[in-house]
């Protein structure tokens, strides 16, 4: 059955396009929420949360309720922890307040939908970590922490959440990585591969189609074994 799915993410770039384009090709329907003027609405997650709110009703609007909100937007910056604090206050704004901002504004769709939330976090949060990017893994492991715990009250209102995590992957996120770090990463990954993003979203697709209050809290990770 067609399914109402509310992506926060650019709609032709990215996981955010590549789940887009899936869930299209499927024949569901879906409105984007992103900086780019390719999307339904504009939506600045550094943007006050009075802002946010309103930017999600008028998506919420367009598409006529939400079965499904996936949260794909993050902001990858190298961000080193003696760095300025700005920058790591933008990097948890764009990654954890805004999202959780998003879900908020949500919230009461997906209630009267019994509806589901797929947040993408990253498989450097966890343990072993990554030294390059300790700022960017505590952003995503808060998300991480959130869903777990959030899961656990909001399924009493029959709403599920989850986490999709995964490793590295081509996207305009990683481009600028230089080559011999690139390297380095490709040769920590079991799979000795950078992941494709439409491999990644078909995979993704299938689990927000599938989950539901059996499922709710899980982290669903897809790392090339990593
Ligand atoms: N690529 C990887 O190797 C990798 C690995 C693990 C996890 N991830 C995570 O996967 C998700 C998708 O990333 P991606 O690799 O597809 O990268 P991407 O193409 O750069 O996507 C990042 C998205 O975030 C949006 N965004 C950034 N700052 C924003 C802001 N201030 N307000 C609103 N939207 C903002 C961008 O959309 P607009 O520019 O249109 O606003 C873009 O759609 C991210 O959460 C990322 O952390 C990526």
């Amino acid at each position: 059955m067609s399914r109402k799915i509310l992506v926060v993410g650019n709609r032709e770039t990215g996981l955010g396009g590549a789940v887009t384009a899936a869930a299209e090709s499927a024949g569901h329907t879906v409105v984007n929420l992103s900086r780019s003027e390719s999307s339904h609405v504009q939506l600045d997650l550094e943007s006050s949360d009075g802002e946010i709110r309103d930017r999600v009703r008028e998506a919420l609007d367009a598409l006529g309720g939400a079965q499904s909100l996936v949260l794909t937007s993050g902001m990858g910056a190298y961000t080193h922890p003696r760095a300025s604090m700005d920058k790591a206050k933008r990097l948890m704004q764009v990654n954890f307040f805004g999202p959780v901002a998003v879900f908020n504004a949500c919230l009461g769709a997906l209630i009267k939908e019994q509806g589901n939330a797929m947040f993408v976090t990253s498989s450097v949060y966890r343990a072993p970590g990554a030294p390059d990017l300790p700022l960017y893994a505590a952003s995503k492991g808060a998300v991480h922490s959130f869903v777990t715990s959030e899961a656990r009250r909001m399924i009493r209102k029959n709403v599920s959440l989850f986490t999709f995590t995964p490793g590295w992957f081509d996207s305009p996120m990683v481009e600028d990585i230089p080559p011999d770090r690139r390297e380095r990463i490709t040769q920590s990954i079991p799979a000795r591969k950078f992941g494709d993003a439409a491999e990644l979203a078909a995979f993704a697709l299938q689990l927000l189609l599938q989950s539901n209050w059996i499922t709710t809290g899980r982290s669903f990770e897809a790392t090339g074994g990593a």
